[in-house]
């Protein structure tokens, strides 16, 4: 199989990259091809001929979408879109990452793949359009919505988590937002599965379980074997640009039903410490290796 990743630099894109065992892959981040440049697109997938596209490119500063609209829309809707023509023109699949943000929160139970959109926020909104335009250009791409990523290759709540609790005498952490936590490594598994098995529509691909960000951090200090207080707070106190949706859990039965599982996120959090001490560890190695002390 050939498969051209956008967004392979991303803290998603650099997970998925090495799970393609046999198969062909590109991997491209903005500097080897702008998704709002159709032309570029199209010759980069003229070149590559890929049987699937994965798109994990986005503007993914949800705080950033607020005052930068016009750059969200680009990218994320207007990209995605040149994406997908690019796709169609050559007869490949794809597979687009979208976001519980394109839900209201106003749930109590996990949202279903056909819970109406109605997106809080600027960023959400670049998501939910660009889902209603993919699918009405083809309804055989396939969108993988996700939520709250962490991961080794990037900034991600879990290290931001790890680096205030070293340096600060207490936490203070948002705890009326819940949704799901989702190891990068787990995600990139299961698009890969799901790509294999040919999926198409929306699904759900988050890792199993649910917290609180509050929940998340006490659980993040923990497992790290810190003793740094974490303390509950409401998001009135913690005033962000964008607005959350209060509840963003999303229901794995379609991804269960293609035959895919996700394991827990406290699995997926236990990994990520030990990964994240490896990578640590190297890097300081190699630090130590060119500046000899
Ligand atoms: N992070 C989350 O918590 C979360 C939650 C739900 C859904 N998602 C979705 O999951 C996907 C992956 O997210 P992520 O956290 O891995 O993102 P990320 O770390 O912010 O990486 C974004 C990627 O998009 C590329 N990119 C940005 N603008 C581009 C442009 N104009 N043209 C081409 N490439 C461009 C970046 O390339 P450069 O490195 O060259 O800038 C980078 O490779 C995204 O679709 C995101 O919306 C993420």
């Amino acid at each position: 199989m050939r498969v051209t990743i956008f967004g392979a630099s991303g803290l998603l894109g650099k997970a998925l990259m090495p799970q393609w065992t046999g198969d062909e892959v590109a991997g491209l981040s903005s500097r080897d091809a702008d998704i709002r440049d159709a032309q570029r697109l199209q010759q980069v997938v003229n070149e590559t001929r890929p049987d699937w596209i994965v798109l994990a490119a986005a503007y993914t500063d949800v705080d950033g979408c607020e005052s930068n609209q016009e750059l969200a829309f680009a990218v994320n809707r207007d990209g995605a879109l040149n994406v997908a023509k690019a796709a169609k023109a050559v007869g490949a699949r794809l597979m687009f990452l979208s976001s519980d943000y394109v839900f209201d929160g106003r749930k109590t139970a996990p949202y279903e793949i056909n819970d109406r959109r109605n997106p809080q926020g600027v960023y959400g909104r670049t998501k939910a359009e660009a889902e209603v335009e993919l699918l009405e250009l083809d309804p055989g791409f396939c969108i993988a919505r996700t939520s709250w990523l962490f991961g080794t290759g990037g900034k991600c709540f879990p290290d931001t988590i790890l680096k205030l609790a070293a340096s600060r005498p207490a936490l203070e952490v948002v705890n009326d937002q819940r949704g799901c936590p989702t190891y990068v490594e787990d995600l990139a598994q299961a698009i890969v599965r799901l790509c294999r098995k040919n999926a198409s529509g929306i699904v759900h691909a988050t890792n199993a379980g649910d917290c609180t960000w509050f929940e998340f951090a006490q659980e993040i200090v923990r497992a790290a074997g810190l003793k740094t207080p974490v303390r509950p707070v409401s998001s009135q106190q913690m005033a962000r640009p964008a607005p959350r949706p209060a509840y963003s859990v999303l229901s794995a039965s379609r991804l269960n039903s293609l035959g895919v599982e996700m394991p827990s996120w406290h699995d997926g959090l236990r990994r990520y410490i030990q990964a994240r001490k490896l990578t640590r560890s190297a890097a300081a190695q190699l630090s130590r290796t060119i500046h000899p002390r």
